[in-house]
Order: structure tokens, then C-alpha cells, then sequence
């Protein structure tokens, strides 16, 4: 069994974990303790790693214990990277609102992981906060009026809520996918309830008003996205970080096109089907 360290990112979740020797596949003892301390901490660090896509994708399923999907061995593998510099980078430049990937599917992507291939330096966080946490310490009045309620999650609401923050981006789809999830989610795996609506992409809530409905979100927004919530990343090339996707939300500051590389391999788990077929288009808020 790998002798690993692990070290907690905050008080709520987040841990640096050192000692992993990539390899596929890992022994069993390891996956145990890392599926362990990713259902308890939900966002883990590994700094300094290196690896290749087929071991981000193998260790994204594993952890989540899922089996990675056979792959066609005549189709090229393909990867997908968040960068300002690769070409098709996913979300190029500027500011994302907070969100986790797809809330407008019913279809969960559990996990996703980032690892730094090419990072320059100074560079942009990712910022995390856990909508796990923010459903614990929602005040009781707040939480009695929102429990048996349902929210309607869209593409993307950036340039509703961007504040007039030009460097906001906004990715638009060529469909209208739309769904309706309860406020107050239960986690599929560890049981938890999330308070499941983000910034980015939550609509409205069903059954109120607009105005009843945008003033209801504020609060929670007040509420998620404290700044004593937020655990910031910093990243440095050969840093891989896999999260929970629905228990935690991310953002980020804005990314300049022609500042230093930023260039991170995304993977997603399980990968959902739209993905293979379509991709948004990105660009500033309020062009
Ligand atoms: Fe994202």
C-alpha cells in the first residue's frame, strides 16, 4: 500500500495528499484510502505529478469506483484542456461565475480533475466552495422555506449576473437544455444534501415569482459564496486536483488570451454524452 500523507486544505474539506506513484492500476489498499478521503474531503490535491491523460481518466473513474468506458481503439483519445493557448481550449479567457460543470442536466458528471501541463507564472486560481457546507449551515429559517423546494438550472446566466464585470464569460450552446432539480439535492453517493443552486446557471426557483424568486437566490448566493467559504488553488505546473462536482462549486478570476500559459487537462466522470458531440461557444459577458 502507497504510504500516503495527507494534509487538509481548510477546516470544512480539501487535502493535499503526497506519496502517490502513478500507475494503472493502483493497488486496491490506495484506491480504498483515496475514495475514502475523497467522499470525506471531497477536493484532493496531489502537487508535483506526473502523468499522462490515460492515468487522469483512470484515477477519475476509480476513485469515484467506476469503470472507465471501453474506448474504441480505432478512435484517437482525446483530450480536453481549459486553456488560453491550446487551440479549442475550453473557456479561453475571462472570469467564470460560480457553478458546478452541467447543472443543467439530470445527467451527474460526479468528478472532475484538472492537472497544470503548462502553467506560467503569475497565473489565475481556481476558487472552490462547498455547497455540502452551505446546506449544514444554512440558517434554519432560510432552510425551512427552501427544503421542499425545486430550482430550474439553464446553460449559462453570465451575462444576467455578471454585475457588469466585462472580463465575465459566457458560453453559449446551440440548444436550450434546461432542468429542474431539487433545492435541497441529496448526493448520489455519500448521501449528503447539497444546497444545490449556483450562480451561473440557476434560473429561478418553480413556483415563485421573479422577484420573489431573485431575491430568494441572493441570499443564498450571500449565503454559499462567503468569502470565509472559498479555498483558493494556486496553481503550479504538475498539480492535479479532482473534485466532487456536485458537493463543491468553482470559479474563477479572469484569464488574459495573450497573458502567461494556463493550460489544464480537464477530465470529466462518468463523461457526459453531450460532450462527445458539442461544445459551447465562448465569449466576453457583455459583447
Ligand atoms: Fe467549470
Amino acid at each position: 500500500m502507497a504510504n500516503l500523507e495527507v494534509r487538509d486544505l481548510s477546516p470544512v474539506f480539501g487535502a493535499e495528499v503526497s506519496g502517490l506513484e502513478p500507475k494503472i492500476p493502483l493497488e486496491e489498499a490506495t484506491l480504498q484510502q483515496l475514495r475514502k478521503l475523497f467522499d470525506e474531503r471531497k477536493l484532493l490535491v496531489f502537487r508535483d505529478v506526473e502523468i499522462d491523460r490515460d492515468f487522469q481518466y483512470y484515477l477519475s473513474y476509480a476513485i469515484i469506483g467506476r469503470e472507465e468506458p471501453k474506448q474504441d481503439p480505432s478512435v484517437p483519445k482525446r483530450e480536453s484542456f481549459i486553456s488560453n493557448k491550446e487551440e479549442n481550449g475550453i473557456a479561453p479567457f475571462g472570469r467564470l461565475l460560480w457553478h458546478s460543470d452541467m447543472m443543467w442536466t439530470a445527467e451527474a458528471c460526479e468528478l472532475l480533475s484538472l492537472y497544470g501541463k503548462d502553467v506560467g507564472q503569475p497565473t489565475t486560481p481556481t476558487m472552490f466552495i462547498s455547497s455540502a457546507q452551505a446546506w449544514k449551515t444554512l440558517p434554519q429559517g432560510l432552510r425551512a422555506r427552501v427544503e421542499n423546494l425545486t430550482a430550474e438550472h439553464v446553460h449559462d446566466l453570465s451575462y444576467e449576473r455578471s454585475g457588469g464585470d466585462e472580463t465575465v464569460l459566457t458560453a453559449k450552446f446551440d440548444d436550450d437544455d434546461c432542468t429542474q432539480l431539487p433545492l435541497a439535492r441529496r448526493h448520489p453517493r455519500t448521501g449528503e444534501t447539497l444546497l444545490y443552486v449556483c450562480q451561473q446557471m440557476t434560473s429561478g426557483i418553480t413556483g415563485l415569482s421573479k422577484e420573489e424568486s431573485d431575491s430568494l437566490l441572493e441570499e443564498l448566493f450571500q449565503h454559499l459564496y462567503a468569502t470565509e467559504n472559498i479555498l483558493q488553488h494556486d496553481w503550479l505546473k504538475g498539480d492535479l486536483v479532482m473534485w466532487d462536482n456536485l458537493a463543491l462549486q468553482h470559479a474563477r478570476g479572469n484569464v488574459e488570451a495573450e497573458g502567461p500559459p494556463r493550460t489544464l487537462r480537464k477530465t470529466f466522470a462518468p463523461m457526459p454524452a453531450f460532450l462527445k458531440t458539442r461544445q459551447p461557444q465562448f465569449a466576453r459577458a457583455m459583447n
